[in-house]
């Protein structure tokens, strides 16, 4: 399912010209691969009433969003403006899933006057929401599971001592909280990490919300979370999401012949979905040799693409300018004010000052997580759909960097 080619076109449209026509460093992404993952999980979950709701996070570009909903699929926000950016894009309330980590009361309001289902976190907050809104706005509660899982224990969320959900043996207190406020909970919720790999943890997931399901009447749906584990390089495994599919499916359908009813089984793929549609496109500005490492210096770095140096990930690399070029190797730098290494000591074609690279994977917590650090603007976004290359995102202007500053006389 994962594409672990280097093209230098996508869906007929070469990316050197749309680095000509747009400019670099450039997001590009693959409108069609997205639609591809959709529907991919869609048939992996298609013995059940499946609902993706994808984690906006992971690319919040409206375009983006857009097509996501033409895809079929609903969205998870974390904060209020992701529920914004979602109705903009067209999502009804009934579409939204809003999953926020201690955010404030005012932020829960705003949600549920928009007609958004809201994620309860914590315990006081299922007391705070009675008093709001008693029986009236249903409501679902996320659940700490205690399952160690994700790539990284920056990524992973579903253990002991994360901050995210509810824990697991707090459930006493949760009916306590539940009953006492008046909380109508129609949905249980857990998300253990990124990058999960083993079909197993989804199911343990599961089987924590089917256990503690029992106590919950109204329930209308499950949601385990996203978490989907995507290739970044050759023979690197990914889940394998028929295998989730079953397993969790039938665990799912037997579960709701126990409740006594069909539910709805939800989902929030991030990763999966978007991961591998987008590809960075970057220029070389200099080849510099030293004793020991032949670095490249190009027009990004850790403002455009953090996830190398957060979380030491591996994004593969390669020369869209010379693709068939005898192999040097080089540790590919950007150019911020840190060592932000992008690819450490890799074998790539020979590159020379101007040469265009390709980073990818980088459709996922590329642009989303990217800043203004060093005082650059954030690059373009060309989504690329039906063979057209629109451009979705202008790059930023100096202009951007200073809108908000007040520059007072001195
Ligand atoms: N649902 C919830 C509640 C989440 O917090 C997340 C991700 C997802 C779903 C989607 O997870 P995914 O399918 O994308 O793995 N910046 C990190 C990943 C952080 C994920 C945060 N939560 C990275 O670049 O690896």
């Amino acid at each position: 399912m994962s594409d672990l080619s280097r093209p230098t076109s996508i869906q007929g449209v070469f990316l050197e010209k749309i680095a000509q026509d747009f400019g670099t460093p450039l997001y590009v992404y693959d409108g069609q691969k997205i639609l591809d993952q959709i529907h991919a999980l869609q048939k992996a979950f298609s013995g059940v009433p499946l609902k993706i709701k994808y984690a906006t996070k992971a690319l919040s570009n409206v375009s983006i969003l857009k097509l996501i909903k033409k895809g079929g699929a609903g969205i998870d926000a974390v904060s209020i403006e992701e529920v914004r950016l979602g109705m903009l894009a067209g999502f009804s309330a009934k579409e939204i899933m809003y999953t926020p980590s201690g955010v404030s009361f005012e932020e829960i309001r705003e949600a549920v006057e928009l007609g958004v289902m809201v994620n309860l976190d914590s315990i006081p907050l299922i007391y705070q929401y009675g008093e709001a809104f008693g029986d009236k706005v249903p409501a679902c509660i996320r659940i700490n599971p205690h399952i160690m899982a994700g790539g990284n224990l920056k990524i992973s969320v579903g253990h002991k001592t994360s901050k995210f959900g509810i824990s697991i043996e707090q459930l006493d207190e949760i009916l306590t909280a539940v009953k006492k406020s008046g909380v109508k909970i129609v949905g249980l919720h857990v998300h253990t990490g990124s990058d999960i790999l083993d079909a197993e943890v989804f199911l343990k997931g599961a089987n924590v919300l089917f256990d503690a399901a029992k106590n919950f009447p109204d329930l209308q749906f499950i949601d385990c979370g996203g978490g989907f584990k995507v290739a970044y390089k050759e023979g690197d495994p990914e889940t394998d999401i028929a295998e989730v599919g079953e397993k969790v499916s039938s665990a799912f359908q037997e579960f709701c012949k126990n409740y006594g009813r069909q539910l709805e089984l939800w989902l929030e793929p991030g990763k999966f979905l978007v991961s591998e549609s987008g590809y960075l496109i970057v220029q070389t500005n200099v080849v510099k040799e030293t004793p020991s490492v032949t670095f490249v210096g190009v027009d990004s770095g850790l403002n455009h693409l953090l996830r190398p140096m957060l979380y030491d990930a591996y994004h593969d690399v390669y020369n869209l300018s010379n693709p068939d070029a005898e192999e040097g190797r080089y540790s590919v730098v950007g150019y911020i004010c840190e060592t932000d290494t992008i690819a450490a000591n890799r074998s790539l074609s020979k590159i020379k000052s101007g040469d265009l690279l390709v980073i990818k994977n980088a459709g996922a917590y590329g642009f989303s997580m990217a800043s203004n650090y060093n005082s650059r603007v954030r690059p373009a976004e060309v989504l690329i759909l039906d063979g057209k290359a629109y451009l979705i995102r202008e790059r930023e202007k100096f202009e951007d960097l200073i809108k908000n500053q007040i520059i007072i006389d001195l």
